[in-house]
């Protein structure tokens, strides 16, 4: 990887300064327009936690075991929590602590990472890195000061398990909710396969064994494939190599959706969250469009689209607008696949019973799509532009490479767990600068902290996960290294995990 040491000019503000105000939440509008630095109140820029602050205690426990699933008319076998799929919704309000005790009833050790919530690194389980892997039998209390609002998911971070039945909603409710609403839905949109067609494993030996060069009918009697192998209708999307046989909502095949009931007249927050294993999902409902309040947890300006393109890892907040009333259908299409996850939005007043046919795709889903160049964080809180206060301490220049040939995914040409820690420091301003030169979008997610995408606003969304696109599609963010421990960053796409798109960025302190 190649590294910058700025040398930064001289400024008004000592870096110490101004990285204690990114942290305290002042924001850096305010310091260049009125030039006086000054300290405000805990602002919203969000943090690490801050563990002496405990507040209600909240307990769960989750059994992660084998299970038989019932779905899209079939009974099949695969592993989850508490005996369904998805797990459990773990809901909390900001400042609680949770104490989360994970018995492991699998046949194989398992962990569970609280994927977006920054907490302290011991909690946040990675096997081998922040953890030993939970054993079969035994269990582990998972416990930490719930630091933020949003929308989170947990899910199990040993090898493949996220790509059975292994993830659930972790809802954290904000002290005094801003946001106007009636009611509320979670959506986990999720691609599957376990059961179907193999198990995870299966198909990762499969993508590198024999993946390249797999033809039409090499999975049997499984009935489905990946590059069109089982049913030879199209190659690798732009989005992903595994043609599922199956995409959900909420553990929910087509032939079976969810109903969101709704009234005409209210406002209804979805809670969108894409626990994935390999799928990007273009997300509409008919006859409304979608008012995004959120993306992966943190608050963004109000933004009016059709589609939300959500890839594995990200999550959005929007609102739907309850002004259209009739039967209509809730589409997440698997983008460069075939098949449609949905369920169904149902007015009250509606007279009109029977659903849209399973695989009717909404007209909305091809209208205008949410850019990230639209996202604009709502707080004051962001990172200045370049020259104020010098830049980042240090900018890291990172090339996503890798292909379907022989299954190897790198991040500057090293495959973890063959690839070297990126070293920095605590209190530092860091940028990633990623470069995707393959030909798959790749959701880049970071552990222990949000970042700011740099979107050419200057008020970018705060995130955890950027989707980069393929054919040197790049993105930039910055982050504040004030949550110190060995933090995993990778691609989301679980099979690319496993096969090298990783690194653990690591700095001391306490
Ligand atoms: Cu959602 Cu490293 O994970
Ligand atoms: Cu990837």
């Amino acid at each position: 990887m190649s590294e910058s040491k700025i040398d930064r000019e001289p400024t008004r503000l000592s870096r110490g300064t101004f990285l204690r105000f990114v942290g305290s939440g002042v924001g850096a509008l305010a310091l260049s327009s009125c030039g006086v630095p000054f300290v405000g109140d805990q602002g919203s820029l969000p943090k690490a936690p801050h563990t002496e602050k405990a507040g209600r205690a909240r307990e769960h426990a989750l059994e992660a075991a084998p299970l038989e699933f019932e779905v899209g008319g079939r009974k099949l076998q695969t592993w989850g929590y508490d005996g369904g799929v998805p797990g459990p919704e773990i809901r909390v309000t900001e400042g609680d602590s949770l104490r989360a005790k994970l018995l492991n009833h699998l046949p194989a050790d398992t962990t569970i990472h609280w994927h977006g919530l920054p907490v302290p690194n011991a909690m946040d389980g990675v096997p081998h890195i922040t953890q030993p892997p939970i054993k079969s039998g035994e269990d582990f209390t998972y416990q930490f000061v719930v630091p933020t609002a949003g929308t989170y998911v947990y899910h199990s971070h040993v090898g493949l398990q996220l790509d059975r039945g292994l993830y659930g909603p972790l809802i954290v409710e904000p002290k005094k909710e801003e946001l106007d609403y009636d009611r509320e839905y979670v959506l986990l949109l999720d691609d599957w396969l376990d059961g179907i067609s193999g198990t995870p494993e299966d198909t990762l030996d499969m993508l590198q064994n024999r993946g390249g060069s797999m033809g039409r009918g090499m999975m049997g009697g499984m009935g489905s494939g990946m590059m069109g192998g089982g049913r030879g209708q199209r190659g690798p999307g732009p989005s992903g190599a595994v043609d599922y046989p199956l995409y959900l909502i909420n553990g929910r095949a087509p032939d079976d959706p969810e109903m969101l009931d709704i009234r005409r007249g209210e406002k209804a927050r979805l809670r969108l969250i894409n626990p994935s294993g390999e799928t990007v999902f273009r997300f509409a409902v008919g006859g409304h469009k979608l008012t995004v309040t959120h993306s992966d947890g943190q608050s963004v300006e109000p933004v009016e689209v059709d589609v939300v393109r959500i890839g594995p890892g990200e999550r959005y907040d929007v609102i739907v607008e309850a002004s259209n009333p009739g039967v209509w259908q809730i589409a997440a299409a698997p983008e460069g696949k075939n098949g449609l996850a949905r369920a169904i939005l149902r007015y009250e007043e509606s007279s009109q019973s029977s659903p849209p046919p399973t695989n009717f795709r909404p007209q909305e889903l091809s209208g205008r799509f949410l850019s990230y160049g639209e996202l604009r964080t709502t707080g004051d809180e962001t990172f200045p532009a370049d020259g104020l206060f010098g830049g980042p301490d240090r900018t890291l220049d990172l090339t996503l490479s890798g292909g379907m040939g022989n299954y190897v995914w790198t991040i500057d040409g090293q495959a973890y767990p063959d690839a070297d820690p990126i070293e920095v420091s605590k209190g530092e301003w860091v940028r990633f600068h990623l470069t995707n030169q393959t030909m798959m979008a790749h959701p880049m997610h970071l552990h222990g902290h949000f970042f700011q995408l740099q979107n050419g606003t200057g008020k970018g969304p705060f995130k955890d996960t950027v989707l980069v696109e393929p054919h040197m599609g790049e993105a930039t963010f910055d982050f504040v290294t004030d949550n110190p421990g060995d933090w995993f960053f990778h691609c989301h796409i679980i099979y690319h995990m496993e096969s090298g798109m990783a690194r653990v960025l690591s700095y001391e302190g306490r």
